[in-house]
């Protein structure tokens, strides 16, 4: 299966400028051919999906622009489906995360029964009541998920809520606002944090996680990976990291476990802003970045060899 890469140079989920340019910093950094080479997966780079990034819609509420968001998540959508029409991977690179509407939309729009792992460490499911920032990157669940189809913001009617709390699981959890918990908690969405990490072993915690919402391990798993889940000591570059996050050998586990089950379908890699620290930190946040993604498209730590898809 062919690896189709996706740029989404998108920044108004959030205010730091910066983040659009993840995807092509992450070209310039090697990622096509870090694929090639130490994953041994066919690549095509389907370029930058074409997207403004000027602020011009209003506000809903405290809510910055979400008929921008929408507008930039739809194009996403449809350039899922028609990848995965094609029989191809879909990969995409943000952006900020309020993409994740666009890309699991797109995928549950042509796959069927999909489940979602949301690697991060936070729980971005605030609405317009709850979001105390007003960044549309901390609410994109709460325009996915039926539980919470009440409270949804207006203007992304192309997107009929497609997730319900069975669908999806949290790992890496560790700044979720009070009125996230209470939706968590209302809605039933399993949640692994940090703490759990700690206590179980990453291993443990990604079983647990696969047993609530895949226990015969026979739907296809989509997974939204924030760069944010690791420790700012392995990825700096980006605009909200939060101190006690993920080692890189805890994140390859993971990744390298999600591959193995062989039901990875697609996923997505934001959050990496290349203006943000030096130009150390940015280099070493891409490399996490590179990790992660060489390690859900199936490089091990076994030896240097792959098996050829
Ligand atoms: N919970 C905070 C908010 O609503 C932070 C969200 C951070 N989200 C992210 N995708 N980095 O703004
Ligand atoms: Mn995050
Ligand atoms: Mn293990
Ligand atoms: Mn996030």
């Amino acid at each position: 299966q062919t690896v189709n890469i996706i740029g989404y140079p998108f920044s108004i989920g959030q205010p730091i400028d910066g983040v659009h340019l993840g995807p092509d910093a992450m070209r310039e950094y090697g990622i096509v051919q870090r694929i090639k080479r130490d994953a041994g997966r066919k690549v095509r780079d389907l370029g930058n999906i074409l997207l403004d990034n000027s602020r011009k819609g209003e506000q809903f509420g405290i809510v910055k622009d979400p008929a921008t968001v929408s507008a930039a998540s739809k194009l996403l959508s449809e350039k899922i489906q028609s990848v995965l029409e094609d029989d191809s991977l879909p990969i995409t690179i943000g952006g900020d995360h309020s993409l994740a509407i666009g890309s699991i939309h797109g995928h549950t729009a042509r796959i069927d029964d999909l489940c979602v792992l949301w690697i991060d460490t936070h729980a971005d499911i605030n609405t317009g009541e709850s979001t105390v920032t007003g960044n549309m990157h901390g609410m994109p669940l709460s325009i996915l998920m039926k539980e919470l189809e009440k409270k949804r913001i207006p203007g992304f009617e192309w997107a009929k809520p497609c997730m319900t709390a069975k669908d999806i699981a949290y790992i890496g959890l560790r700044d979720v606002d009070p009125e996230e918990f209470k939706y968590i908690e209302d809605i039933g969405i399993h949640m692994a944090t940090m703490a759990d990490i700690d206590h179980h072993g990453m291993g443990s915690v990604f079983e647990r996680a696969l047993d609530t919402i895949n226990p015969r391990r026979d739907r296809p798993l989509f997974v939204t990976w924030d760069i944010d889940v690791f420790d700012p000591s392995e990825a700096p570059s980006t605009g909200t990291a939060v101190r006690g996050g993920l080692t890189l050998r805890e994140g390859l586990h993971l990744a390298e476990q999600i591959a193995k089950s062989g039901l990875l379908v697609g996923f997505d890699l934001v959050e990496v802003n290349p203006k943000i620290g030096s130009q150390e930190d940015v280099k070493k946040t891409m490399d996490t970045a590179c990790f992660i993604i060489e390690a859900l498209l199936g490089k091990t730590r076994r030896a240097n060899v792959y098996q050829k898809r």
